[in-house]
Protein backbone atom coordinates (compact mmCIF):
# COMPACT_ATOMS: atom_id res chain seq x y z
CA UNK A 1 0.00 0.00 0.00
CA UNK A 2 1.38 3.63 -0.87
CA UNK A 3 2.06 5.82 2.27
CA UNK A 4 -1.76 7.89 2.39
CA UNK A 5 -3.91 4.67 1.95
CA UNK A 6 -1.63 2.79 4.60
CA UNK A 7 -2.80 6.39 6.51
CA UNK A 8 -6.58 5.94 5.71
CA UNK A 9 -6.22 2.52 6.31
CA UNK A 10 -5.26 3.34 10.06
CA UNK A 11 -8.17 6.08 10.35
CA UNK A 12 -11.00 3.98 9.43
CA UNK A 13 -9.90 0.98 11.49
CA UNK A 14 -12.09 0.65 14.39
CA UNK A 15 -9.87 0.53 17.58
CA UNK A 16 -9.40 0.76 21.40
CA UNK A 17 -7.48 2.93 23.84
CA UNK A 18 -6.10 1.17 26.95
CA UNK A 19 -3.48 3.72 28.50
CA UNK A 20 -5.02 7.02 28.00
CA UNK A 21 -4.61 9.56 31.39
CA UNK A 22 -7.28 11.91 31.27
CA UNK A 23 -5.28 14.58 32.81
CA UNK A 24 -2.99 14.04 29.78
CA UNK A 25 -5.58 14.99 27.46
CA UNK A 26 -5.78 18.71 28.54
CA UNK A 27 -4.98 20.62 25.15
CA UNK A 28 -3.39 24.31 26.73
CA UNK A 29 -6.65 26.19 24.74
CA UNK A 30 -8.76 24.13 26.75
CA UNK A 31 -6.79 25.53 30.07
CA UNK A 32 -6.52 28.64 29.80
CA UNK A 33 -10.41 28.77 29.06
CA UNK A 34 -10.53 26.75 32.54
CA UNK A 35 -8.13 28.36 34.64
CA UNK A 36 -9.89 31.99 33.17
CA UNK A 37 -13.33 30.97 34.00
CA UNK A 38 -11.53 29.56 37.80
CA UNK A 39 -9.99 33.35 37.84
CA UNK A 40 -6.87 31.37 38.18
CA UNK A 41 -3.84 32.56 36.30
CA UNK A 42 -1.14 30.04 34.29
CA UNK A 43 2.62 30.26 35.13
CA UNK A 44 2.97 30.91 31.49
CA UNK A 45 1.05 33.99 29.90
CA UNK A 46 0.04 32.41 26.78
CA UNK A 47 -0.73 29.04 24.63
CA UNK A 48 2.12 29.18 22.24
CA UNK A 49 4.74 29.91 25.69
CA UNK A 50 2.73 26.64 27.54
CA UNK A 51 3.28 24.73 24.33
CA UNK A 52 7.07 25.73 24.26
CA UNK A 53 7.80 24.40 27.52
CA UNK A 54 6.58 21.22 26.27
CA UNK A 55 9.73 19.56 25.77
CA UNK A 56 11.34 17.02 28.11
CA UNK A 57 14.46 14.82 28.58
CA UNK A 58 12.30 12.29 31.24
CA UNK A 59 9.12 11.59 32.75
CA UNK A 60 10.04 13.19 35.50
CA UNK A 61 10.24 17.14 33.25
CA UNK A 62 6.74 15.90 32.18
CA UNK A 63 5.14 15.14 34.97
CA UNK A 64 6.36 18.39 36.96
CA UNK A 65 4.31 20.35 34.16
CA UNK A 66 1.60 17.80 34.07
CA UNK A 67 0.89 18.46 37.84
CA UNK A 68 0.43 22.28 37.28
CA UNK A 69 -1.68 22.03 34.22
CA UNK A 70 -3.91 20.12 36.30
CA UNK A 71 -4.70 22.58 38.94
CA UNK A 72 -6.62 24.56 37.13
CA UNK A 73 -9.49 21.90 37.51
CA UNK A 74 -11.80 22.79 40.22
CA UNK A 75 -15.02 22.28 39.93
CA UNK A 76 -17.17 19.19 38.22
CA UNK A 77 -18.21 21.08 34.96
CA UNK A 78 -14.07 21.16 34.39
CA UNK A 79 -13.47 17.60 34.71
CA UNK A 80 -16.83 16.79 32.59
CA UNK A 81 -15.30 19.30 29.81
CA UNK A 82 -12.14 17.92 30.02
CA UNK A 83 -13.32 14.21 29.54
CA UNK A 84 -16.29 15.51 26.63
CA UNK A 85 -13.15 17.22 24.60
CA UNK A 86 -11.39 13.83 24.84
CA UNK A 87 -13.83 11.87 23.67
CA UNK A 88 -14.95 14.10 20.85
CA UNK A 89 -11.24 14.03 19.50
CA UNK A 90 -11.17 10.23 19.41
CA UNK A 91 -14.96 9.71 17.86
CA UNK A 92 -13.30 11.17 15.12
CA UNK A 93 -10.34 9.12 15.04
CA UNK A 94 -12.81 5.58 15.24
CA UNK A 95 -12.09 4.78 18.69
CA UNK A 96 -14.77 3.05 20.20
CA UNK A 97 -13.94 2.13 22.98
CA UNK A 98 -11.69 3.50 25.58
CA UNK A 99 -10.11 2.76 28.89
CA UNK A 100 -8.99 5.83 30.86
CA UNK A 101 -6.87 6.18 34.04
CA UNK A 102 -7.70 9.45 36.41
CA UNK A 103 -5.60 10.53 38.94
CA UNK A 104 -7.32 11.07 42.39
CA UNK A 105 -5.08 12.00 44.56
CA UNK A 106 -3.60 14.62 42.09
CA UNK A 107 -6.88 16.43 42.97
CA UNK A 108 -7.97 15.52 45.91
CA UNK A 109 -4.33 16.15 47.42
CA UNK A 110 -5.69 20.21 46.58
CA UNK A 111 -8.39 20.32 48.21
CA UNK A 112 -11.19 18.98 45.16
CA UNK A 113 -13.40 15.99 46.47
CA UNK A 114 -12.91 12.69 45.15
CA UNK A 115 -17.03 12.98 44.27
CA UNK A 116 -16.22 16.29 42.38
CA UNK A 117 -14.05 14.58 39.89
CA UNK A 118 -15.54 11.09 39.43
CA UNK A 119 -19.04 12.79 38.67
CA UNK A 120 -17.53 14.71 36.10
CA UNK A 121 -15.70 12.48 34.31
CA UNK A 122 -18.19 9.41 35.04
CA UNK A 123 -21.08 11.47 33.75
CA UNK A 124 -18.97 12.98 30.24
CA UNK A 125 -18.42 8.96 29.67
CA UNK A 126 -21.99 8.06 29.78
CA UNK A 127 -22.74 11.08 27.11
CA UNK A 128 -20.15 9.26 25.18
CA UNK A 129 -21.73 6.09 24.82
CA UNK A 130 -25.05 7.15 24.63
CA UNK A 131 -24.48 10.32 22.27
CA UNK A 132 -21.13 9.09 20.79
CA UNK A 133 -21.40 4.95 20.76
CA UNK A 134 -17.61 4.85 23.12
CA UNK A 135 -17.87 2.57 25.21
CA UNK A 136 -15.50 2.97 28.20
CA UNK A 137 -13.75 1.84 31.45
CA UNK A 138 -12.41 3.59 33.83
CA UNK A 139 -8.96 3.32 36.29
CA UNK A 140 -8.37 4.83 39.16
CA UNK A 141 -4.71 5.49 39.03
CA UNK A 142 -2.13 5.63 42.52
CA UNK A 143 0.91 8.40 42.28
CA UNK A 144 3.11 5.61 43.39
CA UNK A 145 5.63 9.24 44.53
CA UNK A 146 3.26 9.59 47.09
CA UNK A 147 3.10 6.94 50.22
CA UNK A 148 0.70 3.72 50.99
CA UNK A 149 -1.42 5.18 53.47
CA UNK A 150 -2.11 7.68 51.02
CA UNK A 151 -3.09 4.89 49.04
CA UNK A 152 -5.33 3.29 51.11
CA UNK A 153 -6.78 6.78 51.78
CA UNK A 154 -8.07 7.10 48.18
CA UNK A 155 -9.11 3.68 47.78
CA UNK A 156 -11.46 4.31 51.15
CA UNK A 157 -12.72 7.19 49.05
CA UNK A 158 -13.18 5.08 46.01
CA UNK A 159 -15.66 2.72 47.80
CA UNK A 160 -18.86 4.72 47.56
CA UNK A 161 -17.84 4.99 43.77
CA UNK A 162 -17.28 1.24 43.27
CA UNK A 163 -19.46 0.59 40.56
CA UNK A 164 -18.17 2.92 38.96
CA UNK A 165 -14.35 2.10 38.73
CA UNK A 166 -13.50 -1.05 37.27
CA UNK A 167 -9.78 -1.06 37.96
CA UNK A 168 -6.97 0.49 39.35
CA UNK A 169 -3.49 1.29 38.40
CA UNK A 170 -0.08 2.74 39.28
CA UNK A 171 1.55 6.14 37.82
CA UNK A 172 4.08 8.78 38.22
CA UNK A 173 7.58 8.99 39.30
CA UNK A 174 8.94 5.06 38.30
CA UNK A 175 12.51 4.83 39.92
CA UNK A 176 12.82 4.39 43.24
CA UNK A 177 9.05 3.89 43.63
CA UNK A 178 8.69 -0.03 42.43
CA UNK A 179 5.37 -2.05 42.79
CA UNK A 180 6.35 -3.82 45.67
CA UNK A 181 5.88 0.10 47.73
CA UNK A 182 2.06 -0.84 46.65
CA UNK A 183 1.72 -4.60 47.19
CA UNK A 184 -0.51 -4.59 50.51
CA UNK A 185 -2.95 -1.72 48.69
CA UNK A 186 -3.09 -3.85 45.50
CA UNK A 187 -4.22 -6.69 47.59
CA UNK A 188 -7.22 -4.67 49.33
CA UNK A 189 -8.12 -3.74 45.35
CA UNK A 190 -8.29 -7.51 44.88
CA UNK A 191 -10.23 -8.07 47.52
CA UNK A 192 -12.76 -5.78 46.66
CA UNK A 193 -13.06 -6.94 43.36
CA UNK A 194 -10.77 -3.77 41.03
CA UNK A 195 -9.09 -5.18 38.07
CA UNK A 196 -5.04 -4.59 38.62
CA UNK A 197 -2.97 -2.88 35.80
CA UNK A 198 0.20 -1.18 36.70
CA UNK A 199 2.90 1.05 35.05
CA UNK A 200 5.95 -0.98 34.78
CA UNK A 201 9.34 -0.87 32.64
CA UNK A 202 8.43 2.96 30.86
CA UNK A 203 11.71 3.96 33.18
CA UNK A 204 12.09 1.12 35.53
CA UNK A 205 14.07 -1.95 35.08
CA UNK A 206 12.52 -5.41 33.80
CA UNK A 207 12.24 -6.67 37.87
CA UNK A 208 9.86 -3.94 38.18
CA UNK A 209 7.43 -5.87 35.46
CA UNK A 210 8.17 -9.10 37.44
CA UNK A 211 7.10 -7.43 40.18
CA UNK A 212 4.06 -6.08 39.37
CA UNK A 213 2.87 -9.69 38.11
CA UNK A 214 4.07 -11.29 41.16
CA UNK A 215 3.41 -9.23 43.97
CA UNK A 216 0.66 -7.07 42.63
CA UNK A 217 -1.04 -9.62 40.40
CA UNK A 218 -1.74 -6.87 37.48
CA UNK A 219 -3.46 -8.51 34.71
CA UNK A 220 -1.82 -6.05 31.95
CA UNK A 221 1.24 -3.68 31.98
CA UNK A 222 1.47 -0.43 31.10
CA UNK A 223 4.65 0.44 28.79
CA UNK A 224 6.56 -2.57 30.13
CA UNK A 225 9.03 -1.52 26.95
CA UNK A 226 12.21 -2.70 29.43
CA UNK A 227 10.82 -6.31 28.96
CA UNK A 228 12.35 -6.65 25.60
CA UNK A 229 15.82 -6.82 28.24
CA UNK A 230 14.97 -10.31 29.88
CA UNK A 231 14.38 -13.09 27.85
CA UNK A 232 12.23 -14.78 30.55
CA UNK A 233 9.89 -12.19 30.99
CA UNK A 234 9.41 -11.85 26.97
CA UNK A 235 8.44 -15.82 27.40
CA UNK A 236 6.59 -15.38 30.67
CA UNK A 237 3.90 -12.49 28.59
CA UNK A 238 3.83 -14.26 25.50
CA UNK A 239 3.32 -17.58 27.10
CA UNK A 240 0.55 -16.17 29.43
CA UNK A 241 -0.61 -13.25 26.60
CA UNK A 242 -0.52 -10.49 29.44
CA UNK A 243 -1.32 -7.40 27.31
CA UNK A 244 1.44 -4.03 27.32
CA UNK A 245 -0.15 -0.95 26.63
CA UNK A 246 2.87 0.67 24.31
CA UNK A 247 2.77 4.48 24.02
CA UNK A 248 5.28 5.13 20.89
CA UNK A 249 4.78 8.96 21.19
CA UNK A 250 4.85 9.31 24.65
CA UNK A 251 8.19 7.10 24.87
CA UNK A 252 9.91 9.47 22.28
CA UNK A 253 8.83 12.63 24.14
CA UNK A 254 10.29 11.11 26.98
CA UNK A 255 13.20 9.90 25.60
CA UNK A 256 12.54 6.41 26.49
CA UNK A 257 13.22 5.64 23.17
CA UNK A 258 15.88 7.77 21.46
CA UNK A 259 14.51 7.61 17.85
CA UNK A 260 11.11 5.21 16.65
CA UNK A 261 13.29 3.52 13.96
CA UNK A 262 14.28 1.53 17.15
CA UNK A 263 11.05 1.09 18.63
CA UNK A 264 10.40 -2.32 19.63
CA UNK A 265 7.14 -3.32 18.12
CA UNK A 266 8.01 -5.66 15.16
CA UNK A 267 10.33 -7.24 17.45
CA UNK A 268 7.49 -7.58 19.91
CA UNK A 269 4.94 -8.84 17.39
CA UNK A 270 7.48 -11.42 16.39
CA UNK A 271 7.90 -13.17 19.47
CA UNK A 272 3.98 -13.62 20.15
CA UNK A 273 3.46 -10.31 22.64
CA UNK A 274 -0.12 -9.00 23.04
CA UNK A 275 1.30 -5.45 22.52
CA UNK A 276 -1.30 -2.17 22.08
CA UNK A 277 -0.57 1.03 20.56
CA UNK A 278 -1.86 4.02 22.79
CA UNK A 279 -1.75 7.53 23.25
CA UNK A 280 -0.42 8.37 27.11
CA UNK A 281 -1.06 11.82 27.64
CA UNK A 282 -1.74 12.72 23.87
CA UNK A 283 -1.87 17.26 24.40
CA UNK A 284 1.60 16.86 25.56
CA UNK A 285 2.84 14.17 22.93
CA UNK A 286 1.67 15.72 19.60
CA UNK A 287 -0.86 13.28 19.15
CA UNK A 288 -3.81 11.20 19.33
CA UNK A 289 -4.26 7.21 18.65
CA UNK A 290 -4.20 7.81 14.93
CA UNK A 291 -1.37 10.01 15.04
CA UNK A 292 0.67 7.24 17.27
CA UNK A 293 -0.28 4.02 14.39
CA UNK A 294 0.31 6.68 12.13
CA UNK A 295 4.27 7.47 13.44
CA UNK A 296 5.01 3.62 14.00
CA UNK A 297 3.47 2.72 10.57
CA UNK A 298 5.99 5.17 8.70
CA UNK A 299 9.32 4.41 11.18
CA UNK A 300 8.91 0.48 11.54
CA UNK A 301 7.13 0.21 7.62
CA UNK A 302 4.86 -1.74 9.13
CA UNK A 303 2.28 -4.27 7.29
CA UNK A 304 -1.59 -3.64 6.84
CA UNK A 305 -1.77 -7.14 8.10
CA UNK A 306 0.68 -5.75 11.21
CA UNK A 307 -1.68 -2.51 11.90
CA UNK A 308 -4.87 -4.59 11.72
CA UNK A 309 -3.09 -7.23 14.10
CA UNK A 310 -2.40 -4.27 16.68
CA UNK A 311 -5.88 -2.78 16.16
CA UNK A 312 -6.71 -6.45 16.67
CA UNK A 313 -4.63 -6.76 20.15
CA UNK A 314 -5.91 -3.75 21.61
CA UNK A 315 -10.12 -5.21 21.53
CA UNK A 316 -8.13 -9.03 23.28
CA UNK A 317 -6.12 -6.71 25.48
CA UNK A 318 -9.65 -4.99 26.66
CA UNK A 319 -11.91 -5.25 29.83
CA UNK A 320 -14.89 -5.46 27.31
CA UNK A 321 -16.62 -8.97 27.62
CA UNK A 322 -15.66 -11.69 25.21
CA UNK A 323 -18.62 -10.95 22.97
CA UNK A 324 -18.05 -7.89 22.84
CA UNK A 325 -14.66 -8.18 21.88
CA UNK A 326 -15.14 -10.82 19.26
CA UNK A 327 -17.98 -8.71 17.77
CA UNK A 328 -15.18 -6.06 16.97
CA UNK A 329 -12.93 -8.68 15.76
CA UNK A 330 -14.78 -10.44 13.36
CA UNK A 331 -15.86 -7.05 12.17
CA UNK A 332 -12.84 -6.01 11.34
CA UNK A 333 -11.45 -9.25 9.49
CA UNK A 334 -15.43 -9.49 7.52
CA UNK A 335 -14.84 -5.90 6.64
CA UNK A 336 -11.54 -4.89 6.21
CA UNK A 337 -10.00 -7.58 3.72
CA UNK A 338 -5.88 -6.27 3.30
CA UNK A 339 -3.70 -6.10 0.79
CA UNK A 340 -0.04 -5.45 1.90
N1 LIG B 1 4.12 7.33 33.21
C1 LIG B 1 3.93 7.51 34.51
N2 LIG B 1 3.02 8.34 34.99
C2 LIG B 1 2.25 9.02 34.14
C3 LIG B 1 2.42 8.87 32.79
C4 LIG B 1 3.39 7.98 32.30
O1 LIG B 1 3.60 7.77 31.09
N3 LIG B 1 1.51 9.70 32.22
C5 LIG B 1 0.83 10.30 33.20
N4 LIG B 1 1.28 9.89 34.38
ZN1 LIG C 1 0.82 6.36 31.32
Amino acid sequence: MEKNELVNYIKQLPKAELHLHIEGTFEPELMFEIAKRNNLSLAYDSVASLKKAYQFNNLQEFLDIYYIGAQVLLHEQDFYDLTWAYLQKIHQQNVVHTEIFFDPQTHTDRGVSFETVINGIYKALKDGQHQLGISFRLIMSFLRHLDESSAFETLKQALPFKDWIDGVGLDSSEIGNPPSKFERVFKQAADHGFKLVAHAGEEGPAEYIWEALDLLHVCRIDHGNRSIDDAKLVERLAQQQIPLTLCPLSNLELKVVQDLKEYPASKMLDKNLLITINSDDPAYFGGYLNENYIALTNNLSLTPDQIKQLAINSFKGSWLNEVEKNKWISEMEQLIPTKN
